[in-house]
């Protein structure tokens, strides 16, 4: 939940620039993971911008992200080599067990899914990413069990 004196901290900060809506949204975003609906709206009032230009200016740029950021983020690397070795079929593989798409997280909030290019171990390719685990080598058969993992810590919880 974002405070309104912090809120009214960023905004004063960033009123009379040029561009301020944007800047005002990179610093909750940097500071929150995400633009969460109450501050779009409090921001609507403080600005004096309507709410359909703020989510106009918010779903325009891919940046921001509108919901809270998943606790564990996979990355699927779609780099030249990667993509070689069937990092397609992986992508695919965890879309359908996680029901997602790229860029979208989980109902549960457990992962978010993203897609990268190049990760600098091409030597490994395909390669996932989960937070600060690597994957090498994966086949899609493996999925299933990597993201038991961080299924299984979350009912350990
Ligand atoms: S292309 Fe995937 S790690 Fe380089």
């Amino acid at each position: 939940m974002v405070k309104t004196n912090e809120l009214k901290k960023i905004v004063s900060k960033w009123k009379d620039k040029e561009g301020n809506l944007i800047m005002v949204f990179h610093e909750i975003q940097n500071k929150y993971g995400y633009v969460p609906r109450d501050v779009s709206m409090k921001l609507s009032e403080m600005l004096d911008v309507p709410l359909a230009r703020i989510y106009e200016v918010l779903t325009f740029y891919n940046y921001f992200d509108l919901k809270p950021p998943g606790k564990h983020t996979i990355s699927v690397c779609m780099g030249t080599a990667c993509y070689l070795k069937g990092a397609n079929e992986l992508l695919k593989k965890i879309r359908d067990l996680l029901n997602i798409s790229e860029g979208e997280t989980t109902e549960d909030g457990l992962f978010k899914l993203n897609v990268v290019r190049c990760l600098g171990c091409c030597g490994l390719a395909p390669v996932v990413t989960i937070d600060e685990d690597v994957y090498g080598k994966v086949q899609k058969e493996d999925v299933p069990d990597i993201l038991a993992k961080y299924t299984k810590e979350k009912q350990n919880a």
